[in-house]
Order: C-alpha cells, then sequence, then structure tokens
C-alpha cells in the first residue's frame, strides 16, 4: 500500500476521493488538504485579504501546478482547486472534480502567470505564494533602504536584500505602451520578468506598488517564509525607527545559510498550530481534511 494511503487510514479518515466517485491518488488528496490549509492560514496570520494566491506543483506531474480559481483564499474548498499546465497557466480541469474540464472551469486569477513563469523558470520551486501583504509595501517602494534578513526566521529574504520588480523599467517589448499598466503580471512575458527578478540567496521578490511574490521548495515551508517576512518588514522598520540608523542590521551570509537550515525543521512545528487556530475560528472549510488533524509529513 502507498505510504501515504497507509497514512490516511490510519488517521481514521473517510478516503475522500472515492466519496466523488473517481481514482485521485492519496498523494494529490494530500496535496489539496495542505493547499486548502495554507490558503486559509495565510488569510488567518493576515499575509492575504481578499486577494492573494498560493500554489503547489503538482505532485504527480511536475509540468502542472495546483491552484484555486479566482476566489478570496479563505473561501478556498475542494471543489475552487484547478490543476493549470505550467507551460502557458492554462486550466486542465478541477481537481476533485473530473466533470470540470478545460474551459469550464471558472476564470483563474489573472495573475497566475506569476505562479507558471516561476515553476517554468526554477524547477526546484514546488511552491509559490503571492500576496499584497502591508507591512513589506514601504520596502517595495523606495530602493535606498532594502527589505533585509533581520530575524533568524526569515533567511527568506537574503543575504543581499530582496530585489524589486518595477514594471516602470520594463522595456517596451515586455510591457507595450497600448497594453494596462495596472502593476498586475497579466501574461507570460511579465511573468518571466518577475520571475527573472529573483537573485542569489533571496527567495522574495517585492513588487513597486503592489506586493511581494515568495517561492520555496515546499508548501509548508513557502507559508512560513511569507508570515516571517511580513515579521521582518516590521522589526526592520521598528529598529530603524528606534536607532536612528539607515544601515539595517541585517544577518549576513553565514547567518542567513545557517538559519534557513534550521527553519526546516521550525516549519513542521508551525504548521499544525496554524491549521488548529484556522480550523478553531470556523471561517474556513478544508473539506477534503474534515476536521481531521494535518498529516505530520506536509507538503
Ligand atoms: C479506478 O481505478 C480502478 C482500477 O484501476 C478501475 O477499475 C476503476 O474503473 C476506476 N474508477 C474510475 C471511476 O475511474
Ligand atoms: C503532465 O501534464 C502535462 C501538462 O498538463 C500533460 O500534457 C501530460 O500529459 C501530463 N503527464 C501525465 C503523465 O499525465
Ligand atoms: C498550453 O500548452 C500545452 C502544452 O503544454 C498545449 O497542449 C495547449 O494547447 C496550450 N494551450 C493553450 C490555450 O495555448
Ligand atoms: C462537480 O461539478 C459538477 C458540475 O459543476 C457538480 O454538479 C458536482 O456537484 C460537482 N461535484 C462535487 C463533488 O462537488
Ligand atoms: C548577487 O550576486 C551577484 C553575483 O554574485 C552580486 O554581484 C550581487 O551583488 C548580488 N546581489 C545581492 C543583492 O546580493
Amino acid at each position: 500500500m502507498h505510504i501515504a494511503t497507509r497514512q490516511y487510514l490510519a488517521a481514521g479518515i473517510l478516503f475522500w476521493p472515492f466519496a466523488l466517485g473517481q481514482n485521485i491518488s492519496a498523494t494529490l488528496t494530500s496535496a489539496g488538504i495542505d493547499l486548502l490549509d495554507a490558503s486559509h492560514i495565510l488569510h488567518f496570520l493576515d499575509i492575504v485579504d481578499a486577494f492573494g494566491h498560493v500554489s503547489l506543483r503538482n505532485p504527480e506531474n511536475d509540468s502542472e501546478f495546483l491552484m484555486t480559481f479566482a476566489i478570496a483564499p479563505a473561501q478556498a474548498t475542494s471543489q475552487s482547486i484547478v490543476t493549470y499546465e505550467i507551460n502557458n497557466a492554462t486550466a486542465v480541469g478541477l481537481t476533485f472534480n473530473s466533470s470540470v474540464l478545460g474551459s469550464a472551469v471558472p476564470a483563474g486569477f489573472s495573475e497566475r502567470y506569476i505562479h507558471s513563469e516561476i515553476y517554468k523558470k526554477f524547477p526546484d520551486v514546488l511552491a509559490v505564494v503571492h500576496s499584497h501583504t502591508q507591512e513589506i509595501l514601504p520596502f517595495a517602494n523606495q530602493d535606498s533602504i532594502p527589505l533585509v534578513s533581520e530575524i533568524h526566521t526569515a533567511p527568506a529574504i537574503g543575504s543581499g536584500g530582496a530585489p524589486i520588480f518595477d514594471i516602470r523599467n520594463l522595456p517596451e517589448s515586455v510591457l507595450p505602451e497600448n497594453q494596462l499598466h495596472d502593476l498586475l503580471v497579466r501574461n507570460e512575458p511579465l511573468g518571466d520578468a518577475l520571475a527573472n527578478t529573483f537573485c542569489n540567496d533571496s527567495q522574495l521578490v517585492l513588487m513597486r506598488g503592489h506586493g511581494m511574490a515568495v517561492r520555496g521548495s515546499s508548501l509548508r515551508e513557502v507559508v512560513f517564509s511569507s508570515f516571517y517576512i511580513k515579521q521582518d518588514a516590521t522589526v526592520q522598520l521598528q529598529a530603524t525607527l528606534l536607532g536612528g540608523r539607515k544601515k539595517p542590521k541585517a544577518l549576513n551570509a553565514r547567518e542567513v545559510m545557517d538559519t534557513a537550515t534550521t527553519a526546516l525543521t521550525l516549519f513542521p512545528r508551525a504548521w499544525p498550530l496554524w491549521v488548529q487556530q484556522a480550523d478553531n475560528t470556523g471561517l474556513y472549510t478544508n473539506d477534503l481534511r474534515n476536521g481531521a488533524a494535518p498529516f505530520a509529513t506536509g507538503f
């Protein structure tokens, strides 16, 4: 028996995909569980509001990713998860409803190219978050003081600070004059330009006047990174005001590298707590997990 299936049965949960009358593997089901939890936790932790989105690469097909169609993350359920082709961000179908395919899938986020182009460029990236988190916006809107890793839980920002994506710096070939200049990443060339902005050891790109994009090697990690990027931005701003200094006291390259290693041992502890806190609000519905505890191992 597949290990994930055994975990599922051991947890005493109804094997939900059978109830859907379709052959969905235990792997895909647990990925869906984590994706719904990720959407809900990002809202619970105030990283996303009505807007923003999280995705993961399909664990069963690395040419695809899973993300909801255009819906507030807090309201995501199994019936809003879509399988998209990475090649062109086109909907294949609803991941957990095989009767809804292709063009029958409700409209996706216009900015799904943020996700598709990051997956295309970085084969080792397995999860992506895009958000408008208020705390990071001041750092996206000026370039004299970069957002840096100031706290040991935010190595994702990197030792050189976070790069900034600014549509005003894009050539006419990427953003023609006759296209909308509304700061949204609405097509492959814009998504590609954003993906090309990642540099060095930073898992983060700030987007001027807009928000951020965070990449990660797992879904739980990218949620952890997003939360502590938000915390870090507050700490840096307060430390700057308190100390009257311009130059931030950043972790150095060695500290970033080592705290990144340590962070891998931290987010598995945070995850079940955040799931339970989100469950306790009563606001969110994870109909793939149905109130059970999350798996010990995650995506
Ligand atoms: C599920 O898979 C089994 C075995 O491969 C097959 O017999 C069955 O018809 C499949 N069911 C559906 C709904 O596709
Ligand atoms: C993987 O996904 C791609 C893009 O949707 C699709 O063309 C291909 O058939 C899939 N591979 C398998 C083995 O299902
Ligand atoms: C998207 O790309 C796939 C190949 O990965 C291709 O089969 C499909 O026709 C493309 N869809 C659109 C709408 O361009
Ligand atoms: C799957 O989609 C169809 C068509 O929208 C809908 O009638 C059906 O209720 C959906 N299945 C589930 C399990 O939600
Ligand atoms: C990124 O790396 C390049 C090449 O190693 C270096 O020149 C550049 O200063 C680095 N940028 C940051 C922000 O650390």
